[in-house]
Formats: structure tokens, sequence, C-alpha cells
């Protein structure tokens, strides 16, 4: 039994788990250019808000290896031009261009393309190494909270695989397992592309974590037969004032625990709050192509040509969040007061590129 990773770095080379062909395949593919990279993100073979951010790191770094010019003038303006491309794959997950900003400011604060080109790669390797120590962090001040709980529930996959090492929502039950405490975790299936029944129960099942399946529509049939005693997921995005932008069905479920008087907590590094923006409103919701719903790997399921709306994220609004859980501990409304507080001095702005 072991905790499933996703990008891994050998010193030259990227090589990442293929997510699209999990869980019946498990395939290592490696990604050599900035377009394998992007066509990676967009297609979901790499996913979850931090994945994306670190991949895309050691996406731009290693395109910067091969830039031809020795001007740092024109070094930076191909740098600035190849983060825009790839800041562009995916809208919504704000660790993206967090993470991509991270590479331009420290390339530009060099005068020698040589320096910078070295500087690009210790960046994402930092960003990546960086991740899992959040994670671990995350982890343990999840499990605080829910010391006293077994029965919990998920939606989409904001694990091992969506992030370095253990994942936001999922790492106390990877480091409950480490520890011999069980949880039963139930998993919601997450329609339309299946990240909850492909990937969570797969990776729960990789490190021995007792998992459940069920269909998204059953989530509140459920919280009242099994007994769910509290729900906890990831996010793509936090508005400085706490609302939380992440997979589709986030919402129900917040909604489903305040009605049911369970805790409803979010679980995210501070890489993922966007404190450039006041609220959820602000958040670019990402809206995908038809076929998704239209259609099960490959098979049709809709009548041909129906019409299709297909938003990839929600917005939670914090007034249903219970907690933030971040690597630095565990924020609790007032969040625009709290969050300001825990991460104003050190994180920097998710603005754009
Ligand atoms: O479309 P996806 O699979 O990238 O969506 C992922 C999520 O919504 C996750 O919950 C989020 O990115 C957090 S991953 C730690």
């Amino acid at each position: 039994m072991s905790i499933p990773l996703s990008i891994k770095w050998d010193g030259k080379q990227l090589i990442i788990l293929d997510q699209q062909k999990l869980p019946h395949e498990i395939v290592y593919i490696k990604l050599d250019t900035l377009k394998d990279v992007y066509e990676a993100i967009i297609t979901l073979k790499v996913r979850g808000a931090p994945a994306i951010g670190i991949t895309a790191a050691y996406g731009l770094a290693m395109e910067a290896q091969s830039y031809k010019t020795n001007s740092m003038i024109d070094f930076l303006e191909i740098l600035k031009k190849d983060a825009i491309y790839l800041g562009e794959s995916r809208p919504t997950a704000v660790n993206l261009v967090w993470a991509l900003n991270r590479l331009l400011r420290v390339a530009s604060q060099v005068d020698s393309v040589t320096v910078a080109k070295q500087l690009l790669m210790e960046e994402a390797i930092v960003i990546h190494l960086a991740d899992e120590e959040s994670c671990r962090n995350i982890g343990e001040f999840a499990l605080s909270l829910l010391v006293d709980k077994t029965k919990v529930m998920t939606i989409c996959n904001a694990g091992s695989i969506a992030t370095a090492k253990y994942g936001t929502a999922l790492a106390p039950f990877h480091l409950g397992k480490e520890r011999g405490k069980e949880f039963e975790v139930f998993a919601c299936e997450t329609r339309p592309v299946f990240q909850g029944a492909r990937l969570t129960v797969w990776e729960l099942q990789q490190s021995g974590v007792d998992v459940t399946l069920i269909t998204d529509s059953m989530a509140a049939h459920t919280i009242g037969a099994k007994g769910i005693e509290a729900i906890i997921v990831g996010a793509d995005r936090i508005a400085k004032n706490g609302d939380t932008a992440n997979k589709i069905g986030t919402l129900n479920l917040a909604i489903l625990a305040t009605v049911y008087g369970i805790p409803f907590y979010v679980a995210a590094p501070s890489s993922t709050f966007d404190l450039s923006i006041n609220n959820g409103e602000e958040i670019p919701i990402e809206e995908r192509k038809a076929e998704e719903i239209t259609h099960i790997n490959g098979n049709a399921i809709a009548p041909i040509d129906t019409k299709v709306f297909n938003p990839a994220f929600d917005v939670t609004p914090s007034k249903y969040i219970t907690a933030i859980i971040t690597e630095k501990g565990i924020i609790y409304p007032d969040y625009v007061k709290n969050i300001s507080a825990q991460l104003v001095d050190t994180i920097e702005k998710g603005e754009g590129l």
C-alpha cells in the first residue's frame, strides 16, 4: 500500500501520471515541450490546482532552457509569452498563474540568461517540494479537526495525484492511515468526468483507505442514511472573503452540510488564495466542451446536438464554510479578517500574468 505520486522530476525529465487513463491503466508519460505541458493540462492528464501549478512551472523552466538568445530583455519577453500561453490553459485554478508568476519574478531579478535558466529550474523544484510539505501540514491540521469523526464525504480528487503528495482534502485520510486512524470515506463520483470515481477511489484504495463510491445525486440521502459526520473538499481559488471555487457539485455539498448541521471544510494551500479579488463573483469559471456531458467514454448518452451548459467549477459562498484548512493553520470566520491575518504577508496575489 502506498500513496501514489503524479509528478516526477528526475533532474532532467518531467514525468507525469496520465490521469486520463486511470484507474485501469497506470501509465507515466514524459512531457518534453511547452506544448506537451499545455496539452496535458487542458486534456486533464494532469489536473488538480497544485499539480497544474507544479507541472506548468517545470514546463516553463524546461522550455526556457532552449531559448537561444543571450539578451536578457529578449529572454524575458519570450518567457512572458510562454507563461501567458500556459496560463491560458485552465482559467479557474489560481495556482497556475501563481506558479508562473513566481518563475517570471525570479528570472526578472537577474541580468544573465545563464543564471536565469538555472534559477528557473531551481524555482520549479522549490514549488514542487514546498507543495508536498504544505499538503503534509494541511493533513495534520485536518486530522485535528476530524479527530472524533470517521465518516467523511468528499468530491472530485483533491488528493495526492492533484498535488505533489498527500493532497489537500485527502491528506488527513492518507496520514490517518499511516497512524492507524481508520476513516470511512464516501466519494462522490463527480460528473461529468468522474474524478471521484476514477481518481479518488483509486488513490484511496492504493493507500488502503476505506472508500465507498456514490453518485453525486446520492449525497443528500447518504448523509442521512450513513451518518456522514463531515464534508471536506479542495479548492481551485479562494477569494479574500473566503468564497471558494472548487469542482462543480461542491456548492451542493456545502448547502447540504449546512442543512444537516455537519461541518463543511475546505482544504487548500496558500497558493490557492487570490487576494486580488474580493469575492467569488470575480472568479473566472472554466466552461468545458459539451461532449463531457453528452458522452461517456466516447458513447453518446444524449440526443445529437443537445444544448449543454458545462461549468467545471462552482463557487461556494464562505457563509457555508465551517473552516478553511491551510498549511499554516485553520482559518475560521470572520474570513475577511482572518484570511488576511494568516496569509497577507506570506503569499503573492493571484493577479494575471
Ligand atoms: O478539473 P479538475 O480535476 O482539475 O478539478 C480539481 C478540483 O476541483 C480539486 O478539488 C482542486 O483543484 C483541488 S486539488 C488539491
